[in-house]
């Protein structure tokens, strides 16, 4: 089984992707967690679109087909979703098909302060009704203080997050799989 996994952060030492490596060995018993790459999508516009999708776009959208879900790790940005994944998500709403449609999803997020990133995650889900995407309702994974969850390598070492990723690896395995 495979889920797509979009990373809402393009820095190189982001925190995000941190939690979304770890998260690709947490999960391996269950399923093959991919990076969909974002990072060389376009700016989404009309005219460019009428001249046919960039390379970007098409190979995002056969990697998410191909797909059983689409997990996502991301911060909030001004109290919503960063520009570089609703971007990426806008031009995936207008491939032939919508392939996120009727995919399993959820979404997880940290922040430096305590809320996690939730604001961002309500705002992901309400994008989500028009992809028709099938968010998992619970256990949800916004992470307070994030930053003091990682050790001086950078790597995620805080036991308890471990263990909910763990967690929520397994549940959304099974409601990934309800779904096919
Ligand atoms: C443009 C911008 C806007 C931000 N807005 C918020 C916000 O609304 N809420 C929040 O909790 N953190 C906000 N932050 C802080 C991010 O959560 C923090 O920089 C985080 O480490 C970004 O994720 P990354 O490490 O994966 O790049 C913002 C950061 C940037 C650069």
């Amino acid at each position: 089984l495979r889920i797509t996994g979009l990373i809402g952060s393009l820095r190189k030492d982001s925190f995000h992707k941190k939690i979304f490596e770890t998260y690709q060995e947490l999960c391996k018993d269950q399923f093959e967690l991919v990076e969909g790459p974002i990072s060389e999508i376009p700016l989404y516009n009309q005219d460019v679109q009428a001249k046919g999708f960039p390379s970007a776009v098409q190979e995002l959208g056969q990697l998410i087909q191909s797909s059983a879900g689409i997990l996502f790790f991301s911060p909030e940005y001004n109290y919503s979703i960063p520009g570089v994944l609703k971007n990426a998500i806008d031009w995936i709403s207008r491939l032939e098909n919508n392939p996120m449609g009727g995919k399993a999803s959820s979404i997880i997020s940290g922040s430096p302060g305590r809320l996690g990133g939730s604001r961002m995650q309500y705002h992901l889900r309400q994008v989500g009704i028009f992809m028709d995407l099938h968010f998992l309702n619970r256990p949800e994974i916004m992470l307070s203080e994030m930053n003091g969850l990682f050790n001086e390598h950078g790597q995620l070492s805080d036991q308890a997050t471990i263990e909910r990723l763990k967690k929520h690896a397994e549940i959304f395995f099974e409601f990934t799989k309800a779904r096919l």
